[in-house]
């Protein structure tokens, strides 16, 4: 039987003539050569014949061997694009696949908006931790332990004595501000908050809020409500109406809800107005002068604003969604309607 050496020559010579024309003489060299059943495969099979002390040698004989074949076949290999392109399997004309691309939350886009609006007449951004001690949350804001008032805003506690809950409004960060910034200041603050209430069309368990301070002297009711009528007319459009009813909140004295003009109606009654002519889309106030001793401000010297509104409110009311729940449900067919906003 031939040695190796003498089988092998012969197909050497055949690879360096080998030229190949085009991607199919080049796939069948590849079949001949390095194929399942190619001739490298066949010599290798043949090692077992080769008595133990010779198989070093021509262990390193057909590794060469194989070299040579693959080498060649890469040298010739861009005829395989070149076939492709004439065979026109890649047609570069095509529109590529598409990628999908997400949309804004209709909350960040609400969000956002309000931002702007405020960063407008001077207003900067400020935020907190979500889960707060309890003199940030309720205390420092007149709202002491076992006071009715805490009855309105029940939340999840994450630690008890001393408490740790998950926030239930941002008047909390309006505290952390009052506590480390000189006056005076005027702070947007938005943010998520939590409160205890079971799921359901119109109540949810967490929910977003956006709330603003403003602390200097000199600040009258008059300021508060050319603020947010300014912010109302930017946010709906300049023929929405407001009105002022007096309310309660322990942080604010004396304290408004605010209501504008149905967007939808106009104001001839409809299911968002329940038939009144009128949305309440915020709690404001002046700052409590109690809150303001809280932190070492005399309020002889010193007064303030502060409102808060739902996030979820005003995109109910601008864009008519009328099931808190879709907001967090994650069901792209809402998500979609956003597109673009
Ligand atoms: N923190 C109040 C709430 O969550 C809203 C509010 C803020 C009311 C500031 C008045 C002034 O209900």
């Amino acid at each position: 039987m031939a040695s190796l050496q003498e089988q092998i020559l012969p197909y050497e010579q055949e690879i360096n003539s080998f030229n190949p024309a085009n991607a199919a003489d080049l796939e069948q060299f590849r079949i001949r050569f390095l194929g399942t059943k190619g001739i490298v495969k066949l010599l290798a099979n043949e090692m077992k014949n080769v008595p133990p002390e010779g198989r070093r040698e021509a262990g390193m004989l057909l590794n060469s061997f194989k070299q040579l074949a693959e080498g060649r076949y890469e040298q010739f290999a861009h005829l395989k694009d070149e076939g492709n392109a004439n065979a026109a399997a890649i047609d570069t004309s095509l529109p590529g696949a598409p990628l999908p691309i997400g949309t804004r939350h209709p909350l960040r886009i609400v969000e956002n908006r309000i931002v702007d609006i405020f960063s407008k007449i001077g207003f900067s951004v400020a935020t907190g931790p979500e889960i707060e001690d309890d003199w940030h949350n309720f205390t420092s804001l007149n709202m002491p332990e076992n006071h009715t008032a805490r009855d309105m805003q029940d939340t999840f506690y994450v630690a008890q004595n001393p408490d740790w809950v998950l926030r239930t409004h941002t008047s909390s960060v309006q505290a952390r501000i009052l506590e480390t910034t000189p006056l005076p200041v005027r702070v947007i603050c938005p943010g998520r908050v939590y409160r205890n209430e079971t799921i359901s069309a119109r109540a949810h368990c967490f929910f977003h809020q956006f709330e603003g301070l403003y602390v200097d002297k000199n600040v009258s009711f008059a300021d508060l409500k050319q603020t947010l009528y300014y912010f109302v007319t930017e946010m709906f459009g300049p023929d929405t109406k407001v009105r002022f009813r007096p309310s309660y909140f322990p942080f604010t004295e004396p304290s408004a809800e605010m209501d504008i003009s149905c967007t939808v109606c106009g104001g001839s009654g409809c299911s968002l107005c329940k038939h009144t002519g009128w949305v309440e889309i915020l709690g404001c106030g002046m700052v409590h002068p109690n809150l303001l001793r809280n932190f070492g401000i005399d309020p002889e010297v010193y007064s303030g604003f502060a409102f808060g509104m739902g996030v979820e409110r005003i995109t109910q009311i601008k864009y008519q969604v009328n099931d808190l729940r879709l907001y967090s449900q994650n069901d792209v067919r809402f998500l979609r309607q956003f597109q673009g906003l």
